[in-house]
Order: C-alpha cells, then sequence, then structure tokens
C-alpha cells in the first residue's frame, strides 16, 4: 500500500516538474530564437579555457616568463579558439573546482588532463578522447623497497586532490594513508623530502617531473583497474554547439597531421 503510494508521488512530481519545462522552453522560442554559447563567445571575442597548470606536459607555467601557461593542451585549446576566430582566455584554478567552474559558466571549457569519469560525466558533457595515460607511482630515486603495490603497505602516498590519481590511490590496501595537495609540483617535493612515500600520477606527467632529478616511477598495474579512460574536454551539459565545435576541432588537428606535430612537440606518444 505504501509503496503504491510513493510510485504515484513520484508519478505526479514527474508529470508536474516535465509540465514546468515544457512552457519555459516554449515561452523563449515564441520571443526570440535564444543565442548559443557559440553565439555568446562569438560576440564576446574570446573563450574562456579552465586548468590547473601543474601539469606538464599538458600544463604548465612558461619557465621562460613564469606566467604563461603552456603545454598540449593549451594548443589545443588555441585551436579551438582559432577555429572560432576569437581569443583565448586561460584560467588557472585549482583542479578540484574545475568541473563546477564549467557548471556555472566561470569558463566555457576545460582542459586540464581530466579523465571523463562516469561522476563527472552527470555534471559536464565530456568530447572525444584525445590521448591515453595510466596511473603510475612516483618515489624517491633512492628508495629501493618499494617495486610492488604489496610493499606500498603501512606508506603514506600523496595525489592531487579529487583526481582519479587520488582514486587510484585509495584502492591499494594496506596504505597507511593518502595525501592530497591542489598542486602536483608541491606533491613531487614531499617526495623528495621524504615526507610522502610516493606520489600516484599518470605516466607522462611523471615523466615530465623526472627530469628535475632525484625521482623515479614504480609501475603498479594495480592502480589501473579501471582501465584507461582517456583524457578529454569538458563542456558545459547540454552545451551541443560548442562541444560540435571542439570535436570537430580534434577531428582536425588528426588528420591534418597537426596532432602527430604536437604529440612530438610535446614529448608525448601515443
Ligand atoms: N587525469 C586525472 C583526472 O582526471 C588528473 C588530472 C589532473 N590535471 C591537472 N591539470 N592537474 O582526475
Amino acid at each position: 500500500m505504501k509503496k503504491i503510494g510513493l510510485i504515484f508521488l513520484a508519478a505526479i512530481m514527474i508529470i508536474t516538474l516535465s509540465g514546468c519545462q515544457s512552457k519555459k522552453t516554449s515561452a523563449t522560442s515564441s520571443t526570440t530564437k535564444a543565442e548559443t554559447s557559440v553565439d555568446k563567445i562569438k560576440k564576446a571575442g574570446k573563450i574562456v579555457v579552465g586548468t590547473e597548470a601543474t601539469f606538464p606536459p599538458f600544463e604548465s607555467v612558461d619557465t621562460k616568463d613564469g606566467k604563461t601557461i603552456v603545454g598540449f593542451d593549451m594548443d589545443i585549446s588555441q585551436a579551438v579558439a582559432d577555429k572560432l576566430g576569437v581569443k583565448l582566455e586561460v584560467k588557472d584554478m585549482k583542479f578540484d573546482s574545475l568541473v563546477e567552474a564549467v557548471k556555472t559558466g566561470m569558463i566555457d571549457f576545460t582542459a586540464a588532463g581530466m579523465n571523463p569519469t562516469a561522476d563527472r560525466a552527470k555534471v559536464v558533457d565530456f568530447s572525444q578522447v584525445y590521448f591515453n595515460t595510466k596511473q603510475v607511482l612516483v618515489i624517491k630515486d633512492s628508495n629501493t623497497s618499494v617495486n610492488s603495490a604489496a610493499d606500498l603497505s603501512g606508506k603514506t602516498l600523496g595525489a592531487q586532490l579529487g583526481t582519479t590519481s587520488e582514486k587510484a590511490a585509495k584502492t591499494i590496501s594496506g596504505v597507511k594513508q593518502v595525501k592530497t595537495m591542489d598542486k602536483v609540483d608541491e606533491l613531487m617535493l614531499e617526495v623528495k623530502s621524504g615526507r610522502l612515500d610516493g606520489v600516484v600520477v599518470e605516466n607522462v606527467v611523471a615523466g615530465n617531473y623526472l627530469k628535475v632529478g632525484g625521482l623515479k616511477i614504480v609501475n603498479v598495474p594495480e592502480l589501473n583497474t579501471d582501465g584507461d579512460l582517456g583524457i578529454a574536454i569538458a563542456v558545459k551539459k547540454g552545451d551541443a554547439d560548442l562541444l560540435k565545435v571542439i570535436n570537430d576541432t580534434i577531428v582536425e588537428l588528426k588528420s591534418n597531421g597537426q596532432y602527430d606535430k604536437l604529440l612530438e612537440k610535446w614529448g608525448m606518444s601515443k
């Protein structure tokens, strides 16, 4: 009896809600044709990309001037801006706040080495995957005692807050603690100084941080139980117009050879 009552209530709610929705859409369409996101971007003369710039080769602060954000993602973002004939504005923020920033319209899209996870896809829409990565562990070069997942028992690991690396680190059994920080460069310093036993991060990014010396990579297959999710760009949910421009740009870059040139430029392999 109670169950039937609940189902009835739910049905009424759905009917009322969908009623409201259709009224709203018909009201807008009867006035002027709604401006699309792409129209607005063109009118503004700029498109805003959100990223978190401690993630080379995807995005990092240019060492030459200490402020420009450069990287594979930024070149792809620039190609999107070029396609629209507008300027690219880059906003550097906490990785953890990027999805919300797209949702609220603070940024037009993300280009942040982001995996299109099912959880995120509930909030934003993703482009096609444009690169593949896997999670690895970065430890101190001099550390010879960590060679596998089993060796991580009782250890303290680090990962960037809100990332799939954080999630992966938390799946390793026996780990004493997973500490999160907002910046990958700071996590690497913690490993160097011995305050963290290791950092979970994606292979290409790990490779870049290795260049500074004193660190090494350990392959831990257990960090990749979710498989490879790929890297994709996020737009506001339902923003099909901008998503199409982004997907078209990726397809074009791949077919005209630019994509391969970018991989080479940033020392990445497929
Ligand atoms: N690929 C991981 C994720 O999607 C980490 C991305 C971190 N990106 C960055 N720009 N810091 O969660």
